[in-house]
């Protein structure tokens, strides 16, 4: 099986011994304990279930600046987004605390951590990792707005992570961690298996993409891989995004071709940056490669359509990533042949040959009950995401 990014083994921070992980849970009730932000929340996660591997735990300044300026920390492993727990609350450098979860009622433990340094981070240094990270200073990006406003102190150091926060209690069967799709992977006997990230409903084309990544490499499986944790205003939750992918997974795919899981994390926007993130956990999950399309984890007009692709080619060190990359081009219906194609594959359609619908479109169309054509969109997965459109005007 693949190798995970950095290291021969994958080494989560979730501490699976549960005497000692009560033990720990036990000690962080004596601690002096921070409520930690979403976003800090959402790494420990990450870390917890060996999706960040090789990370032991927060970056410091010098790392996170040059993780942001070039993809690589001080000592050279690559990695393509700071990975940070800012607060503005007060630490001791050199405490043991307790991180305490946001997301959950009663604010519960959800990590401990040794903090090994405390550094206070200047708004151009906000800014300068910001606009790394975005290409973008506008505050009216959501991943800029969240990022900074996340605080102004730096805490960096290795963490024990002793629960998955909410994901597990409300996504029993979606929620996995990078250890157990590596397990799931290999009982399947999988060897080469491309991921899909996404975090909307999978439409006629996100189908069709699936399909066409699977035949194209040739592989035994598809991990579908949905974000679970937080979103934009206007984007559609988890539990509507999961009950329409298990529809069309089980109406339209062989039995035992695809793996429907989540992820607990935060959307950050980032798009190309994220895409590297991406695949990077990917890897750390099994997968040999990753399916990136038109306008990956972007928002609005801040990236251009393939941004996230062309990031790999300029941007990526060779070597740096075992896991490869499938390009997918603006993926449609086309009305001539009849089928979802790529346009790169129907050099003489114009626009009008394919049905395009913008989101705005759809979502007034599932808003009034009316389905979406079936080009665009399996007539199952129109009916969950229009009950719950229509679920809001009332
Ligand atoms: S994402 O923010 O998680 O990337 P989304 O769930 O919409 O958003 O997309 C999932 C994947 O499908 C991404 O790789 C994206 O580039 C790709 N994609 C979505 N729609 C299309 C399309 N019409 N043509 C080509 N690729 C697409």
């Amino acid at each position: 099986m693949i190798k995970p990014h950095g290291s021969d083994e994958l080494n989560p921070l979730f501490v699976y011994d549960t005497a000692k992980r009560h033990a720990l849970i036990e000690e962080a009730e004596t601690l002096p304990s921070i409520l930690v932000n979403s976003a800090a929340a959402a790494n420990a996660v990450m870390l917890g279930g060996g999706y960040f591997n090789p990370l032991t735990g927060y970056m410091n300044l010098a790392d996170a600046l040059s993780v942001a300026e070039k993809m690589h920390t001080v000592d050279g492993l690559f990695f393509p987004v700071p990975i940070v727990n800012m607060t503005d609350e007060s630490v001791t450098a050199g405490s043991r605390i307790a991180l305490r979860d946001p997301n959950v009622e009663g604010n519960p433990v959800l990590a401990i951590m040794d903090v090994e340094a405390v550094e206070p981070v200047s708004d151009e240094q906000i800014s300068f990792m910001a606009e790394k990270i975005f290409r973008t200073l506008d505050g009216s990006h959501p991943g800029v707005a969240t990022f900074t406003g996340l605080g102004r102190t730096l805490l960096s150091g290795p963490i024990q992570v002793l629960s998955f926060s909410y994901f597990q209690a409300d996504f029993p069967d979606t929620f996995r961690t990078a250890v157990e799709i590596r397990n799931e992977i290999s009982e399947h006997g999988w060897e080469k298996v491309v991921a899909f990230q996404t975090r909307n409903p999978m439409h006629r084309a996100h189908e069709e993409l699936c399909r066409m990544a699977m035949e194209d490499l040739g592989t035994d499986g598809i991990l579908i891989h949905m974000l679970l944790g937080k979103l934009k205003p206007g984007d559609i939750p988890a539990d509507v995004r999961d009950a329409s992918i298990r529809k069309m997974v089980e109406l339209y795919f062989p039995p035992n071709t695809v793996m429907i899981t989540g992820y607990g994390f935060d959307m950050l926007y980032a798009g190309p940056r994220e895409a590297v993130l991406h695949a990077v956990f990917r890897q750390n999950c099994g997968c040999t490669h990753l399916i990136v399309g038109r306008d990956h984890a972007g928002v609005g007009d801040y990236y251009g359509g393939f941004d996230a692709q062309t990031i790999f080619d300029e941007e990526v060190p060779e070597g740096a990533l075992e896991l490869q990359i499938y390009k997918a081009d603006h993926t449609a219906f086309s009305k001539k042949l009849g089928k979802v194609v790529m346009m790169r594959d129907a050099p003489d359609h114009s626009k009008d040959d394919f049905v395009l619908l913008s989101g705005t479109a759809v979502r007034e169309m599932l808003g009034k009950g009316i389905a979406p054509p079936p080009e665009f969109s399996r007539p199952e997965v129109a009916k969950i995401l229009s009950d719950y459109y229509q679920s809001l005007d009332q």
